[in-house]
Order: structure tokens, then C-alpha cells, then sequence
């Protein structure tokens, strides 16, 4: 098939770990006999620099006419100075809205070959496998701010046709998986919580019957997060509180290097990939970023956008692969022992994807 893929390689590692992705559809697409091709835009910091807007129209114009957006991270310090009035995280949340991408899916399923990078006891974490379900174009993210000299506001606002949707989808995902969803709010305190529950409690019982699910507090789900990650399949949540706990969820897998995302809409068209990880400034630049969240985004997309689950597949293996035979990254390295390159791993992951060639 022909796709057209948008990338956005934005601050920081970005470019590093977008460019393994885009090398390991490439070796997909060969070894597949697809004809992918891929166009850059700026987007965050790189974009301010270059033409003052986070977001630039031409970026925009790109990621609508493209079948689906892969991007790195956007940030820094550079663009973060707390009075900044354009900042690099506008764009990629700009980028969000307009594309309408909604629900952002991030799983988390510890790899059985680096139970020992996470900090948690590896008995918890055996077979945990996790679909993370965030709201990503509402909330308190997009609600109305505020700012005087001694006071500021964001307003969190939620709609009912805007948890419809995410539950909705959150509940085609969990027929998919073990049938089970865990809705995650503070109804206890808010009211855009009370408003999310009464939702899910009308939606899922009547257009899902065959799903069970459950109301928990985001408080308590952080804890049970760590203590009985099992205990979950399918969470949704509200936009602010799903990017807290799946950055906390994270090391469940043991690195925020490990874990990519999806964000999409109301059709696949267009999606959103990226790894849930930052630009990481500290490390940018050095050739040491863990690629494999973002050749797994790169895997997400070929699944979702293109509707391609075979190659999805292989390039999920072929990354389970490389972590197998022992090319970790710094973030997962063994105590002690140097990490892999990003270059090293991109290798690993494509070694492991064109030996097929001779099938
Ligand atoms: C994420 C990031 C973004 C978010 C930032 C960069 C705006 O943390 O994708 O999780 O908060 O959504
Ligand atoms: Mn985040």
C-alpha cells in the first residue's frame, strides 16, 4: 500500500528517535512491499526558532494531508522560561485539537526481558498488560486561563458529548482485551468527575453489556497502580490525570523509554504517534536515547493508521527482539554495564526485521 507519513521530529531527542522509527518502517515497507513516504515538518521549540509559531500552518497542512503523524517530543529549556508567551508544548496541544485526536492510547506491558529495569518487585509485574485510555483534547489542558499579577486560573471543563466519545472508544478497546474497563476521576471533589461518572455509568452498561468495569479515584488508582497493576485493563480517565499516571505507570515497564502512544480521533485517518516520553535536553544530542518507544509508536501507527496488523506485529517482535538479545539502551541498562546507542538499537530492531527477507 501507499501511505504518506508526516514526521515531526520537534526538540531535544526527537530527532534522534524519530529517525529509528522512520528506518524501521522503512525496513517494514521493504520487506512488506510498501511504498511509505515521509515528509518532515517543524513543530515545539525547533518550529518557534524557525518561524516564531509552535505550530506552524505549513506543519498543520502536512499532518491533515498525511494518512498518519509520527512525532518525536517538543520542549526545552530554552523555549520554557515561565513568562514565555509562545511556548513549544502549545503546538504540539494546537496540533491535538485540530486534528480532533481525542483518546490517547498508551499500553503498558512490562517486557518479561527487563523486569529488572523497573523498580518495582518483578512478582507484581508478570503479566500486567495495561491500555491506558486518556481524554487529549479537553479538560483542564484547554479550558480557560487566566493570569493576574496575584492570581491564576485554568478552568476545567468537560462536556458530555466529549466523554461519550473516549468512553465509547475505551469500551470497543476493552471487547478487544479481557473486557474490563477501570474509569479513573475525583468525584469525591469535582464536578466534571460527578459529570464523567454519571456518563460511563449510562454508556457502558447500555452499549457494552458485556464489559465490566469500575469507578476508582485517581488518588487510590495511583497507589493501586503499584501495588496490584494486574488488577487493570482498560483505564480511562480525564486528560491531566491520565498524564500523570501514565508517566507513574511507566515504571511498571521500568522506562519512560519504553512506552509509545497513540492518539486518535473520531477516524484512524491522521493519527498521532509519539513515545510518552519528553525531549530529555540533558542527554539530547548524544546519541544515547532509547529509540524503542518510538519505533513501538512507529508499530502503533502501522496497526491503527494504516490498518497493517501483520507488519505492526513484526515490528513490535522485532523490537521485543533487540531487547532480548541484550541491546539496552542507558535508561534500561544492566547496573554497570554502558548502554546501547540509539544507532545500536535501531540496528538491533532492523536486523530483527529483514532476516524474514530470506523466508
Ligand atoms: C505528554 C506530554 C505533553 C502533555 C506535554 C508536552 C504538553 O507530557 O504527551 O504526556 O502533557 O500532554
Ligand atoms: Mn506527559
Amino acid at each position: 500500500m501507499r501511505a504518506r507519513i508526516a514526521v515531526l521530529p520537534g526538540d531535544g531527542i526527537g530527532a534522534e528517535v524519530t529517525a529509528e522509527a522512520v528506518r524501521g518502517l522503512r525496513a517494514i515497507a521493504a520487506r512488506y512491499g510498501h511504498d511509505f513516504t515521509f515528509e518532515e515538518g517543524l513543530l515545539g521549540g525547533a518550529a518557534i526558532d524557525a518561524t516564531g509559531q509552535p505550530l506552524p500552518a505549513a506543519t498543520l497542512d502536512l499532518c491533515t494531508q498525511s494518512d498518519a503523524v509520527l512525532m518525536g517530543a517538543v520542549g526545552g529549556p530554552k523555549w520554557s522560561h515561565p513568562d514565555a508567551s509562545v511556548r513549544p508544548e502549545q503546538g504540539l496541544l494546537q496540533l491535538r485539537k485540530a486534528l480532533g485526536l481525542f483518546a490517547n492510547l498508551r499500553p503498558v506491558v512490562p517486557h518479561p526481558a527487563v523486569l529488572d529495569a523497573s523498580p518495582i518487585k518483578a512478582e507484581l509485574l508478570n503479566g500486567v498488560d495495561i491500555m491506558v485510555v486518556r481524554e487529549l483534547t479537553s479538560g483542564i489542558y484547554f479550558g480557560e486561563k487566566h493570569r493576574t499579577a496575584t492570581e491564576a486560573m485554568d478552568v476545567c471543563r468537560y462536556t458530555v458529548g466529549e466523554i461519550e466519545r473516549v468512553v465509547r472508544l475505551a469500551g470497543r478497546l476493552a471487547r478487544e482485551r479481557r473486557r474490563k474497563i477501570t474509569s479513573i476521576d475525583k468525584a469525591n471533589v469535582l464536578e466534571t468527575s460527578r459529570l464523567w461518572r454519571s456518563v460511563v455509568d449510562r454508556i457502558l452498561p447500555a452499549e457494552f453489556p458485556d464489559v465490566a468495569f469500575e469507578h476508582m479515584l485517581v488518588d487510590s488508582a495511583a497507589m493501586h497502580l503499584i501495588r496490584k497493576p494486574r488488577d487493570f485493563d482498560v483505564i480511562v480517565t480525564e486528560n491531566m490525570f491520565g498524564d500523570i499516571l501514565t508517566d507513574e505507570a511507566s515504571m511498571l515497564a521500568g522506562s519512560l523509554g519504553l512506552l509509545p502512544s497513540a492518539s486518535l480521533g473520531a477516524t484512524m485517518r491522521g493519527g498521532l504517534y509519539e513515545p510518552i516520553h519528553g525531549s530529555a535536553p540533558d542527554i539530547a544530542g548524544r546519541g544515547i536515547a532509547n529509540p524503542y518507544a518510538a519505533l513501538l509508536s512507529a508499530g502503533m501507527l502501522l496497526k491503527y493508521s494504516l490498518q497493517l496488523p501483520a507488519e505492526a506485529a513484526a515490528l513490535e517482535a522485532a523490537v521485543s527482539a533487540a531487547i532480548v538479545s541484550g541491546v539496552r539502551p542507558a535508561d534500561i541498562a544492566k547496573p554497570g554495564s554502558a548502554g546501547a546507542s540509539t544507532r545500536a538499537a535501531g540496528d538491533a530492531v532492523l536486523a530483527a526485521i529483514e532476516p524474514a527477507n530470506r523466508d
